[in-house]
């Protein structure tokens, strides 16, 4: 640590790590890049110009070149496991964007290496920090709908060209992405349910390709029940064409519903306003990222543990490896089996 701050190597310098510098920059997070590393130039360049970073092509040039306390990994699904070992091994904290890994055996490797190295390995699932997210636990918690009956989860979006843009994205490929929607963005809207109705325990999925050039699924409609007997849907699209604005979440109740809107409000269904009504401050997908910065620095500075540790990702994916299974038997399938 120097000031105070986390002295950090971005490893991979694309897209989503544009997000991560304006979430420190907004929330003045005490973390400090340092070093940028990416093996295209360019990449590095950008994030090292923007942080006032050593920009490096590879994680073991920026360990020889800096004096490093962490690194965030923010690289293609099927370098997450290399990548994280290297860095652990090393004797980095980790903050490594979800999933976790594509498959089971290479989230139990990571897990095995992080525990042996003792640092702080975090899985930056910023969707545990959601502000409306935890608005609408705190209004479950307090009985604002009474029972929970039922939800509902909807991210359709467009091919974004920050995450979807090059000649051939590796989100089409499925070697390299572990799956489609449902293992990307998808864990994003899968951690919410979890968070509100606990523990899932089978699903049944059906998938398409609307999206043709996408080896993995580009649409998925499920339902997912909860150990609690709680039965929610699940849809995710990345879109092709023009979409309708809709709730990215319903929570329905015995009393009432709560939504989470695009627009970054909760609104409160409870029959006295037929619009619903706002509760809270205006959050946004974008200020999870804050929160979730926030807690890696204070986890490392204090010793405490996260809001969620990294082995609880593992539920995202087995929810999707139970969904892709699901499209093919064409049955509920065991999320712990
Ligand atoms: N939390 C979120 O909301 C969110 C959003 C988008 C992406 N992500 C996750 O972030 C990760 C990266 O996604 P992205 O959209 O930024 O992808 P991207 O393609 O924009 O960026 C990935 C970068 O990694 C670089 N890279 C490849 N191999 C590398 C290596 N060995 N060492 C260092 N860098 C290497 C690439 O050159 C590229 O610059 C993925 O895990 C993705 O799921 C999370």
């Amino acid at each position: 640590m120097s000031n105070g701050a986390v002295r950090t190597a971005m490893v991979g310098c694309g897209a989503i790590a544009h997000w991560h510098l304006d979430a420190i920059d907004r929330a003045s997070v005490p973390i400090e890049i340092v070093a940028a590393v990416d093996p295209v130039d360019a990449h590095a360049r950008q994030i090292a110009d923007r942080a006032g970073a050593v920009a490096c092509s590879s994680l073991a040039a920026a360990i020889a070149a800096t004096e490093l306390d962490a690194a965030i990994v923010a690289v293609p699904h099927h370098l997450h496991e290399s990548v994280a070992i290297e860095a652990l091994d090393a004797g980095l904290h980790v903050l490594l964007e979800k999933p976790l890994a594509p498959t089971l055996d290479a989230c139990d490797r990571m897990l095995a290496v992080a525990r042996a190295a003792g640092t702080v390995f975090m899985v930056a699932e910023n969707a545990q920090y959601w502000p409306e997210v935890l608005t609408v636990r705190a209004l479950i918690e307090q009985g604002a709908i009474g029972d929970v009956i039922t939800a509902r989860a909807a991210t359709f979006f467009p091919a974004l060209g920050d995450f979807y843009g090059g000649e051939r994205p590796w989100r089409f490929d499925l070697a390299t992405a572990g799956g489609g929607v449902v293992v990307d963005t998808g864990s994003h809207w899968l951690r919410p349910l979890r968070i509100w109705l606990g523990e899932a325990d089978e699903v049944i999925a059906a998938l398409g390709r609307p999206h043709a050039e996408m080896e993995g699924e580009s649409l998925c409609r499920a339902l997912i029940r909860f150990e609690s007997g709680v039965v929610a849907a699940f849809d995710a699209m990345l879109a092709i064409g023009a979409i309708a604005n809709q709730p990215l979440f319903t929570v329905t109740g015995t009393r009432g519903e709560l939504t989470i809107e695009g627009s970054g409000w909760v609104k409160l269904f409870d029959g006295s306003e037929w619009k619903g009504t706002k509760v809270g401050e205006r959050g946004g997908y974008l200020a999870s990222y804050e929160g979730e910065l926030h807690d890696f620095a204070r986890t490392i500075a204090q010793g405490a543990p996260p809001a969620a540790p990294a082995e609880y990702a593992l539920g995202e994916l087995r929810i999707a490896l139970a969904m892709y299974r699901s499209a093919e038997t064409k049955r509920w399938e065991k999320v712990w089996q």
